[in-house]
């Protein structure tokens, strides 16, 4: 049986789980590379894809969509299309359902790197846009 490397390349900053953070990146494990016969490197399609939950509930639970959601998912949209080629690669959003993080949202995910966020208003929209989109710094601050 061969052994395979898998490599992700992908920007995250700070320690998260097992993972060894830098700026450069994550050490997620190693193999000696001579003990290797095939390295297959995943990049992912989109170098940012940004998830907003807009659901809402009929239990009166707390719900993503009654914050404001939808209007500010298409706020980013719209940033995001204003400031072109001033983010990196790829960036796609899209409209998500429960993501069962409901008492914390609204929230938005950005993947490959798994972010969460709780956003309140436009200005948090702009500040996870232009630090973390244009910037690849993560906002702690709004982080969940
Ligand atoms: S309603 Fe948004 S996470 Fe559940």
């Amino acid at each position: 049986m061969p052994t395979v490397a898998r490599l992700f390349i992908g920007r995250v900053t700070g320690a998260r789980g097992e993972q060894t953070c830098g700026d450069g990146g994550c050490l997620v494990g190693y193999v000696w590379i001579s003990d290797l016969e095939e390295i297959i490197v995943d990049e992912s399609y989109y170098k940012y894809h940004l998830f907003f939950c807009v659901n809402t509930r009929s239990d009166g639970g707390p719900c993503c969509g009654d914050s404001s959601a939808p209007q500010l998912r298409d706020y980013a949209k719209q940033r995001i299309g204003e400031l072109g080629d001033a983010i990196p690669g790829n960036v796609r959003v899209n409209t998500a359902g429960c993501m069962n993080r409901c008492a914390e949202g609204p929230v938005l995910v950005i993947y490959p790197e798994a972010v969460w966020y709780r956003y309140q208003n436009r200005a948090d929209i702009d500040e996870i846009i232009t630090e973390h989109l244009c910037n690849g710094r993560p906002v702690s601050r709004l982080r969940i």
